[in-house]
């Protein structure tokens, strides 16, 4: 049977441990160069609807390090942008590749794809989530810190699609996830109110991100616009001043705590150009892991190393 990865929740809390635990050795066997080729002979497609640097680099060298292909689609290029229904397109990628990697705007779009494909499909950011970058910062987090035990995250700024994952994975695993952002840019009532209903972890939203970070292990923050909502921009940097990552509020979190940002970043705007290139910054780590997390990933969906 063939598995998906659309959100978060498509992975237990074991599969998820597994997954960075594989991507951590896949690492470690990659920088030794004895990485085992999983891939010869398949290739994956990539059909990019909106515009990206990491996810598409690291997908596509993740897969070039393990032996398989990659065809990279810009939506535009495609009959997509001519309105061929998904479920088509589905069917004859499925008939081409092994696995698609897909970015775009509806979640539902993503979802229409998988149920009409026969092959793996992979959610490369839809604008309600994002689960490789949120796995991708949990084995960062897990490098850094030794372990994901009595963590405590500090989601500052947007509720957007990166806030969502995160949401799903504190429903997951055991550990707490602090929300701070504006009134009226939380994050969906919907997918928190599932996470708290089903959830391991303790999810809370703060108001005052002063307080949010006092006892956080990590402080997240993303771009105040996301992609698709650029004319928003202006409004929101007046509504979002007060949340930025600057010195004063990483001052207000434990001396450990660390700052991550799934980039790109907008410097002066939601964190300044002294915490992102500050010591407690590992924002360039964690994007190198993006590719080793996604290494697992593809290798798990795609290769022998796939137990369904
Ligand atoms: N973090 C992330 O997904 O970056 P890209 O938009 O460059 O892929
Ligand atoms: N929230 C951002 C993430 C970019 C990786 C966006 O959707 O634009």
């Amino acid at each position: 049977m063939k598995r998906d990865l659309l959100t978060i929740r498509d992975l237990s809390a074991e599969e998820i441990i597994e997954l960075i635990s594989k991507a951590r050795t896949m690492k470690e066997d990659w920088s030794m160069g004895r990485l085992e080729p999983s891939l010869t002979g398949k290739t994956v497609g990539l059909i990019f609807v909106k515009p990206s640097t990491r996810t598409r680099v690291s997908f596509e060298a993740a897969i070039h390090r393990l032996g398989g292909r990659c065809i990279f689609m810009s939506a535009r290029d495609t009959q997509i942008s001519r309105q061929e229904p998904l479920s088509d397109t589905a069917r004859v990628l499925s008939r081409y590749v092994d696995a698609i990697v897909i970015r775009t705007f509806a979640h539902e779009d993503v979802e229409e794809l998988a149920r009409y494909a026969s092959i793996p499909v992979i959610n490369g950011l839809t604008d309600r989530y994002h689960p490789c970058q949120v796995l991708g910062d949990l084995m960062t987090i897990q490098e850094k810190r030794g372990s994901l035990d009595d963590l405590h995250v500090t989601w500052i700024g947007d509720g957007n699609n990166v806030a969502h994952s995160w949401i799903n994975a504190a429903a997951r695993l055991d550990f707490t996830l602090s929300l701070s952002c504006p009134p009226g840019y939380g994050p969906d009532s919907d997918i928190l109110y599932q996470a708290l209903s089903e959830g391991r972890g303790r999810i809370r939203l703060v108001k005052d991100p002063l307080e949010a970070v006092a006892e956080a292990d990590v402080l997240y923050t993303d771009v105040w616009a996301s992609m698709g909502r650029e004319d928003e921009a202006e409004a929101r940097r007046e509504v979002f001043r007060a949340y930025q990552v600057n010195r004063d509020l990483l001052a207000a979190a434990p001396p450990h705590a660390m700052v991550l940002h799934c980039l790109p970043a907008h410097r002066g705007e939601e964190i300044t150009d002294e915490v992102m290139e500050g010591p407690q910054s590992v924002v360039f780590d964690q994007a190198e892991n993006r590719m080793h997390l996604q290494m697992a990933l593809v290798d798990r969906l795609l290769s022998r190393g796939n137990p369904d």
